[in-house]
Parts: structure tokens; sequence; C-alpha cells
């Protein structure tokens, strides 16, 4: 049988987020706090062929789904390039991308050609100023042209990523589904998870909740799974045309059925987003480590996965920002 990594929880793991830079430009509050000044190294950042080669042993390890995030991956340099050999990789069958959209419409079209198949884009708000409180930048109009763009260019389905804050976009929901209906968007409502000092104040919503209300509103029924196999639970219409997802790591988390881990631009991988277990594994290949070492090591790391996060200790346990480890 080919290799398969499968973690002491019986979890397989076979999808892979790769955060190509910890750049970004926007600062979302509950991501990348204002005046952040700790990023990486240019001279740590993985080049585009040991970002492969690397990526290119998680599959041959029987990871299956690869997703390109950031920061904001499309300030990566020529990452149509990088795009299409990773998906020129055998074994590799879906491979992703999260965005904020403000470049979209400059390079949705060139991802597409390179083989990324599925698109996810954060979008919070359909109001400018709230866009512009919440990014810091007013640019709402550029992701919504993105968002047409790629469209045209043959992303479907499109998933909207809503990370919902009380007293600041939390009243925008409904608009959101509307806007999701119109374009054939999937919207997905997100609770902030606490990261860095950034990602609390938004914490105290449940959308377990909120998410059964709008499939009552909206006579959506609860679906089996949506594609991506990922966190959110999906409800929809019918005839499918509609779906809302929630992702709800504070209010129900979803650990017990996690089957990822993640790539940092200097080529460090972590085991859970919330928690602080990772492997230098881009250190260990700059220091000549050959495929079999590479391989034992992302072995070795899986078997140590942890069980779940933790985002509930005080003080914060998790001290790197959303934006580092991509999300
Ligand atoms: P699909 O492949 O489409 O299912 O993607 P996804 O939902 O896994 O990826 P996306 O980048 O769109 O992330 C959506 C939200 O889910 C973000 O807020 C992520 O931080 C969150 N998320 C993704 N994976 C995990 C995870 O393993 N644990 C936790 N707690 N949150 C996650
Ligand atoms: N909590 C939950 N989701 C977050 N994202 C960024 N920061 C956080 C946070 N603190 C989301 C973004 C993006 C996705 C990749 O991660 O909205 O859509
Ligand atoms: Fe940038 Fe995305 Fe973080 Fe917003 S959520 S600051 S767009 S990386």
């Amino acid at each position: 049988a080919p290799p398969v990594l499968i973690d002491s929880f019986q979890r397989r793991i076979d999808y892979l987020r790769v955060s190509v830079t910890d750049r970004c430009d926007l600062r979302c509050t509950y991501c990348l706090p204002k005046g952040f000044k700790g990023f990486e190294e240019p001279a740590n950042w993985m080049t585009h062929a040991e970002m492969t080669r690397l990526v290119g042993l998680f599959v041959g390890l029987g990871v299956r789904k690869v997703r390109l995030t950031g920061g904001e991956p499309l300030l990566r340099r020529n990452l149509p390039d990088l795009a299409a050999a990773l998906a020129a990789l055998p074994g590799l069958h879906d491979l992703s991308l999260s965005s904020n959209g403000t470049q979209l419409a400059h390079h949705a079209a060139a991802l597409r050609r390179a083989g990324v198949q599925r698109l996810n884009i954060s979008l919070d708000t359909l109001d400018h100023d709230c866009f512009a409180r919440i990014t810091g930048r007013d640019c709402l109009a550029d992701v919504l042209a993105g968002l047409r763009v790629a469209k045209e260019a043959g992303f479907a389905p499109i998933k909207l990523n809503m990370v919902v804050q009380p007293a600041v976009n939390d009243a925008e929901v409904e608009r959101m589904v509307g806007f999701a209906i119109a374009h054939g968007f999937i919207l997905r409502l997100i609770e902030a998870m606490p990261m860095g000092d950034t990602g609390r104040q938004a914490g105290a919503i449940n959308l377990s909740r909120l998410g059964m209300q709008l499939a009552e509103r909206h006579a959506l029924l609860p679906a089996i799974k949506g594609s991506g196999a990922g966190p959110a639970r999906y409800w929809t219409t019918a005839d499918g045309t509609m779906s809302l997802g929630v992702i709800t790591p504070m209010s129900q988390h979803f650990c017990a059925t996690c089957n990822r881990v993640r790539l940092t631009v200097d080529g460090t991988l972590h085991l859970c987003l919330g928690q602080e277990d990772k492997v230098a594994l881009g250190a260990m290949l700059r220091a000549g480590a050959d495929d079999a070492q590479l391989r034992q090591a992302i072995i070795d790391a899986i078997a140590v996965k942890p069980e779940r996060h933790d985002f509930s200790s005080q003080p914060a346990k998790i001290v790197r920002f959303m934006s580092q480890t991509g999300g």
C-alpha cells in the first residue's frame, strides 16, 4: 500500500497548508496587528524549488490536498509558477488558494491556468467603511472586482470567508447571505480565534446557533459534507444552489477530525493552529538534509501532532499571529 501519514489519534493527515509569505497588504484586526514588525527575513523564505521539494515529500507520504495561504499569497512573486510546479506533482489531487482578493483580478486567470482548482476569499462586509475599519484599507472595490474576474475565469464554487465580529459586522450577515445567493458563492461564517493579541475581542459570538437560525430562515438542509472536507459544517438548498457554512473553533471545535498540518514561509512545519508544536524542516533542508532524512522528520512530527487546539488558556498560549501560520 502507498504510504499514509496517521497521527497518534488515528487521524489521517492528507491536507497541507502552505504559507507562501507572511506579508499582507491588509491589517485585519483579528489577524495582523497594525505596526507589526516581526516579518520573516527574506533570506529565510523558502524558494519555489525548496517549497516544491518539501511539498513533494508530503505528497509522497499521502498528502492529497494542498492549500496556498499567507499572509496574502498573491504578494508572493510569480505565485502561478509555484502553483504550476505543485499541480504537476503526481498524487496531488486538489490545489487550492486562500486569498484576501485585493490582487485577484490581476492573477485569477493565470492561477486557473496553473492548475489552482478552488478559491476561498476573505470578505467580512459589503460596506466600504466597515471594510476599511476591519482591514485598515479602503479597497473593497478591488476585492469585488477580483471575485468577478475569478468567476469569469471559471472558479466555482468560490467560498467567502466571513469572520463575524459582534458590533462590527454581525449585522451584515443577512446581506452577505443575499450576496452569496446572487453570485453563487458559498458563504462561511467564522468564529475568530485568539492568536497573538488579536482575535480575542470577537470571540463572544456563537455561530453554531446563528448558522442554525439562518438555515431555518432560508429553508436550508444540513449537508453531509461540503467540498474540501475542512472544518466547516454546511447547510444547503435542496437543489444545491446555495450553501452556508460555519467554522466554529470556539463554540464547537472540530479537532477530532483534523486532517491537516501547516508549512510556513521559512519551511517550519506547524502541527496545530492552536499549539506551538513545530519542526524546522526548512532549516534541515538548508543544512543539507537528504529526502530520506526530511521524510523521517515529517513522519516523526506527525506522530506527535497534538490532540486539539487550546485557545482558552490565559494569557494567550499562541503568541504568533494568524498571518504568520496562514489561518
Ligand atoms: P477547504 O479546503 O475549502 O475546506 O478550506 P478551509 O476552510 O480549510 O480553509 P480556509 O483557508 O478558507 O480557512 C477558513 C477558516 O478555517 C480560517 O479561519 C482558518 O483559520 C480556519 N481553519 C482552517 N483549518 C483549521 C484548523 O485546523 N483548526 C482551526 N482551529 N481552524 C482552522
Ligand atoms: N480567527 C479566525 N479566522 C481568522 N482568519 C484570519 N485570522 C483569523 C482569526 N484570528 C481567517 C481569514 C481568512 C482565513 C484564511 O483565516 O478571514 O479568510
Ligand atoms: Fe491579510 Fe488575510 Fe490576515 Fe486580513 S486575514 S490581514 S487579508 S492575511
